[in-house]
């Protein structure tokens, strides 16, 4: 399984809080049910200040009755998915995709180790169910800011009893990263699902533990920065434009908004394909991709436009051959 293709309509079955600001949606399609492996996600259209955009969701759980559940933190500081989302009550009509999955699940590695990081937990949650049903050696190291913000706590304690270890940031406690994937069997496999710093870390361990590349999977979602969202001004001399970014809004849309020929896929900073050329900037540029690396990135040579931001400032950047 990979990219969902087929677009339908559903039905918003239920929703429930699992925490302050994490909700638990279930959806029922109108059309056929695809079952999801675990991993997958579904897209769902959404409204956003009357505009239509799509959001990716992880699906939460085998989803084995029908419906796909989804799990949608409330931020602030988002382009405004989850306000649209926590906006709807049961009976909302949808607009959904069948699953696609970009971060799939291995059969039969010796070992497993989970590290999920907030709101990360919704595929890992899923992976860890699936592994712990298999019988799998799996074991699972979930952060969270605080206390409060653990989901699925209780489901994940009782499947994993000691195979489970939780760590909360604001009391200090941090996943000793290079000791875990020491422990891990020849051949085992790191997925890790969390904020851009989480994975960074997860990344710089697991390359200098000198494991093969491809036994490292992850995903992102492109919100976490190091800075808080806000508006910054663009100028693109090529163009003789000048544009400003809200702060709801990713440099991508707003370009593309600004009748900028742009290239795009992913858009969740993992493919790179909408990486600019970085002339100038007079703030701090706010990498949230996992494409560069990181001595790319403290370059500052480009920037992927459709989930890096700049802090502080504004920026100049080129847009190579794209006309506007
Ligand atoms: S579209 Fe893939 S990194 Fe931006």
């Amino acid at each position: 399984m990979s990219e969902p293709v087929e677009w339908g309509g559903a039905t918003l079955r239920s929703i429930r809080d699992l925490t302050p600001d994490i909700r638990l949606f279930e959806i029922e399609p109108e059309g056929e049910f695809v079952h999801p492996t675990p991993g997958s996600h579904i897209n769902v259209a959404v409204l956003i200040d009357g505009r239509a955009d799509v959001r990716s969701y992880s699906i939460v759980g085998p989803c084995t009755d029908g419906f796909y559940q989804i799990a949608v933190k409330l931020l602030g500081d988002t382009r405004g998915g989850s306000a649209y989302m926590w906006s709807l009550a049961p009976g909302a009509k949808l607009t959904v995709s069948t699953p696609g999955n970009h971060f799939e699940l291995s059969r039969g590695r010796p070992e497993y180790l989970l590290l999920a990081g907030g709101i990360g937990i919704t595929p890992i949650y899923t992976m860890a169910l699936a592994l712990a049903q298999a019988g799998a050696n799996v074991r699972l190291l979930y952060a969270c800011r605080r206390r409060q913000d653990f989901a699925f706590l209780d489901d994940l304690q009782e499947r994993l009893g000691p195979r489970l270890q939780v760590f909360v940031d604001e009391e200090g406690q941090r996943a000793d990263l290079d000791a875990e994937i020491a422990r891990l069997a020849p051949g085992g496999e790191l997925y890790v699902c969390g904020p851009i710093g989480m994975l960074e870390a997860a990344k710089r361990a697991w390359h200098a533990s000198g494991r093969p590349v491809d036994q490292l999977r992850f995903e992102t979602f492109g919100n976490s920065g190091r800075y808080p969202s806000e508006a910054f001004r663009v100028k693109i001399p090529r163009l003789h434009m000048e544009i400003e970014v809200p702060q709801n809004k990713t440099l991508l849309d707003a370009l593309e908004e600004a009748g900028v020929g742009m290239i795009s896929d992913c858009r969740r900073g993992e493919c790179g394909l909408c990486a600019l050329p970085i002339l100038e900037t007079d703030g701090i540029v706010d990498h949230r991709d996992v494409f560069f690396s990181d001595e790319e990135k403290a370059a500052n040579v480009k920037l992927c436009t459709c989930v890096s931001r700049v802090a502080g400032g504004s920026i100049t950047i080129d847009t190579a051959d794209r006309a506007a």
